[in-house]
C-alpha cells in the first residue's frame, strides 16, 4: 500500500534543497538538515545501488540513441550510460549546483564533446522546454527534497515521461517497490498513457546503516508506450 504523500513541491521547499549542504564521498552522497535544534543527516544516495543503477541503465540505453536523466547524485547512473557505444546523447537534469559541479568534474570529456549535456534546475521547470518524443530511454531518480516531504517522487513525472518518450522508447525508474508494481503504482502508470509494464528483480545488499532501503531486492521497472 502506498502511504507516502504524492505531489509536487512548494518554491519553499525548492529553495531550501538549493541551499543545502551536501557531502560527497566514495560510499555516499548526504544532506544536512536541522529540526528544531537538532542537527540530521538524511542520505540521498549510496554506493550499494551499483547494480541496480546498472540495472536502470541497461534498460535506458538499450534502444540506444538519446537518453533522458534526471538526477545526477553520484554520477553512478550516468558512468554506466555512458559507458554504452550505441548511446549518442546523454541529457541529464539536475538542481543542485554541487552536485552539478560534481558531474563537470567527473565528466569533462563528454561535456566538452557534447556527448553529455547537464540542465540546470528542477525537472518540474525544464522538462516542459524539451520536445515531445525526443528521447529513446528516460531514467528518473530524483529523491524527496525535504525530509518532511516524502513522495513518491517519480509519480508526477509520469505524464512527463510518456510526452517526452519516443513511441518506441523505454522508461525506467528508482521504483521504491521491493518485488513487484504494486496495483496503485499500475494504476499510475496506465493513467499517464504507459500500456506495456514490465519489470526486473534486482538482488541488492544495502548495508545495515541504510535509512532508505531495508530490502534485499528493488523493481527496476522497464515501461513502454
Ligand atoms: C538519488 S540521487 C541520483 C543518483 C544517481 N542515479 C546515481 O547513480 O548516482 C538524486 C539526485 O536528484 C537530484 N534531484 C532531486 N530532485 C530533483 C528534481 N526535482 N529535479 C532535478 N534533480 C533533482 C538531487 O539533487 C540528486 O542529485
Amino acid at each position: 500500500m502506498i502511504s507516502k504523500t504524492v505531489g509536487k513541491y512548494s518554491k519553499k521547499v525548492k529553495d531550501k534543497y538549493l541551499k543545502t549542504v551536501l557531502d560527497f564521498n566514495k560510499k555516499e552522497l548526504v544532506m544536512h538538515f536541522n529540526k528544531g535544534n537538532k542537527k540530521l543527516v538524511n542520505q540521498i544516495m549510496q554506493d550499494w545501488e551499483k547494480p541496480y543503477m546498472k540495472e536502470l541503465a541497461t534498460i535506458a540505453t538499450s534502444k540506444g540513441g538519446s537518453v533522458l536523466e534526471v538526477g545526477f547524485g553520484m554520477g553512478i547512473s550516468a558512468g554506466f550510460i555512458q559507458s554504452v557505444k550505441k548511446m549518442k546523447s546523454h541529457v541529464v537534469v539536475e538542481c543542485h549546483p554541487l552536485v552539478i559541479a560534481s558531474a563537470k568534474k567527473k565528466f569533462p570529456a563528454a561535456i566538452k564533446s557534447e556527448r553529455l549535456k547537464i540542465l540546470k534546475g528542477f525537472w518540474e521547470d525544464v522538462t516542459k522546454n524539451l520536445p515531445d518524443k525526443s528521447f529513446d530511454g528516460i531514467l528518473f531518480d530524483s529523491c524527496p527534497l525535504d525530509k518532511e516531504v516524502e513522495f513518491f517522487q517519480f509519480f508526477p513525472f509520469f505524464k512527463e515521461a510518456h510526452r517526452l518518450l519516443k513511441d518506441d522508447g523505454v522508461f525506467t525508474y528508482f521504483s521504491d517497490e521491493p518485488k513487484t508494481i504494486s496495483a496503485e503504482h499500475k494504476a499510475l502508470l496506465k493513467k499517464a498513457g504507459f500500456k506495456d509494464i514490465k519489470f526486473k528483480v534486482c538482488a541488492v545488499n544495502p548495508p545495515k546503516d541504510c535509512i532508505y532501503w531495508k530490502h534485499k531486492t528493488i523493481v527496476a521497472p522497464i515501461i513502454r508506450k
